[in-house]
């Protein structure tokens, strides 16, 4: 056994599940060796009490035991002290207990005899698992605001207590995060711990709705404001009065909106397009983006006056490579909620799923889920299902905004160089005046000059 792993598990606490007493004693003196702080019990139903005196970082239990199984000790440590990593150990490795373990959301499974180098890598993932250090859960109930979140990573756990704290203030809160994150997901989740939980949440993409809509959307309109406008109509501000507006993708917003939408958060009040007169609304704004906002202010395409406004406290949504843990649990909760045959995942292709890099964070991971699911003929997902998927599903699983970056990319290239690099000419292709066409060329680091033909 190395020394770095020695120096790593010391004072660790593990407890030791085995109804046979001679490898009950075995096991454990081959991991007190390795500095850990082991304690023991012989049955399912010991270990539940034991849990709670030693509380420990890991718990390793053996599958079949009389009064209460491995399985059954699972369920109560997942309903008592979630979070903490358990290892299953077996002398029969049915593929039928596998997958209910797994299922579970069991860590680890190991067949006996194993080699003990297999049970110390695993040992090492289930420490750096391990969310004990965090303050006990709160009650069910109280927590219903982040049911919809899955995660055990420690950085999503400070960040859903950040979300926590500030849910019981009225403040800005700006959340920044790559695409498929989970961004809107937290902005739902910032609402329904907060006092207007039972008011509305709103949720407005600002890059999917055209710039000429976007203020009548928000603000409403009132009948013959502009031609089409048949009836007066109530703006997204109005709806969501009490309650929540979610602004998502607000680093898409034209330079003249971000000026009306500052003026309707410092006055607290909004004018509907052909008003005369300004509504009163008391909306709690929560925005987001993909795209660095401080990056935007630099460049002039963002208000620096906006962004403070709209960004009292800043929420990060760390990319999913940057919450490993986290993958393991997504993965089986999209596959328990999907209809497939599959169960849960081999452990080599769990493996495949936490080491692939992820640009397009939980979104893609549900879909790739969803992909191998309607694939899936056996309960346990092989590896090569997996990988199967990755490599299909790369190249076409953008989000909308990477597509639609991508595109407005490919569109300017082939506009420079239908205009050979003129950028008036370009514009007037592309219907657009020349401050605008630039701010789109400055956005994509384009240099108009590189399309010019050569001497
Ligand atoms: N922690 C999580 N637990 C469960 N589901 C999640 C989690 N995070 C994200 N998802 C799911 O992943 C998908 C993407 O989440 P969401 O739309 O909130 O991300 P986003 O950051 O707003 O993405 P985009 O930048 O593409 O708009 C949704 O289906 C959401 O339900
Ligand atoms: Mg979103």
């Amino acid at each position: 056994m190395s020394e770095s792993i020695d120096n790593n598990f010391h004072g660790q606490r593990v407890l030791l599940v085995d109804d046979d007493p001679s490898l009950l004693k075995l096991l454990a003196v081959r991991l007190r060796a390795t500095g850990l702080e082991v304690q023991t019990a012989t049955s399912g139903k010991q270990a539940t009490s034991v849990i709670p005196r030693f509380s420990p970082q890991l718990v390793i239990t053996d599958l079949r035991m009389a009064e209460m199984d491995g399985l059954a000790l699972f369920s109560h440590i997942q309903e008592h002290h979630p979070g903490l990593p358990t290892i299953i150990l077996t002398a029969h490795g049915t593929i039928k207990e596998a997958v209910a373990a797994t299922n579970q959301g069991a860590f680890g499974f190991l067949t006996k005899p194993f080699d003990s180098q297999e049970l110390l890598t695993l040992i090492t993932k289930g420490l750096a698992l391990n969310i004990n250090a965090l303050p006990n859960q709160t009650t069910a109930e109280q927590d219903t605001w982040r049911h919809d979140i899955i995660s055990q990573s420690v950085v999503m756990e400070s960040l859903l207590g950040e979300v926590q704290r500030v849910a019981q203030s009225d403040v800005s809160v700006y959340i920044q995060g790559e695409s498929g994150t989970g961004k809107e997901l937290i902005a739902q989740a910032l609402h329904k711990a907060s006092k207007r939980s039972d008011k509305p949440f709103i949720a407005v993409n600002c890059s999917a709705i055209p710039e000429d809509l976007l203020e009548s959307e928000l603000f409403g309109h009132r009948k013959g404001a502009f031609s089409g406008a048949t009836e007066s109509r109530q703006g997204l501000f109005e709806t969501a009065d009490g309650g929540s507006l979610f602004l998502d993708e607000i680093g898409d917003m034209s330079p003249a909106f971000q000026v009306k939408l500052l003026r309707a958060l410092q006055e607290s009040e909004i004018r509907p397009v052909g008003a005369n007169t300004s509504i009163a609304v008391d909306v709690r704004i929560i925005s987001a983006s993909h795209r660095d906002l401080q990056q935007l202010i630099s460049e002039e395409l963002f208000r620096m006056d906006l962004y403070y406004r709209l960004n009292v406290v800043t929420l990060r949504l760390p990319p999913l490579t940057e919450r490993l843990e986290d993958i393991p649990i997504l993965a089986q909760h999209f596959i328990t909620n999907s209809a497939s045959l599959a169960k849960g995942f081999s452990n080599e292709a769990l493996e495949k799923l936490v080491s692939y890099h992820w640009p397009g964070n939980v979104r893609q991971l549900k879909n790739i889920i969803d992909h191998i699911c309607t694939f899936a003929t056996t309960p346990l997902i092989p590896v090569n299902l997996v990988d199967n998927a990755l490599q299909e599903k790369q190249a076409t699983l953008l989000s909308f905004n990477d597509a639609k970056t991508n595109f407005e990319r490919d569109y300017l290239i082939k506009l420079l160089q239908l205009a050979n690099g003129n950028v008036t000419e370009a514009a007037r292709l592309a219907k657009r005046n020349r401050t605008e066409f630039y701010r789109l060329l400055k956005r994509h680091d384009l240099k108009a000059a590189q399309f010019k033909p050569q001497k």
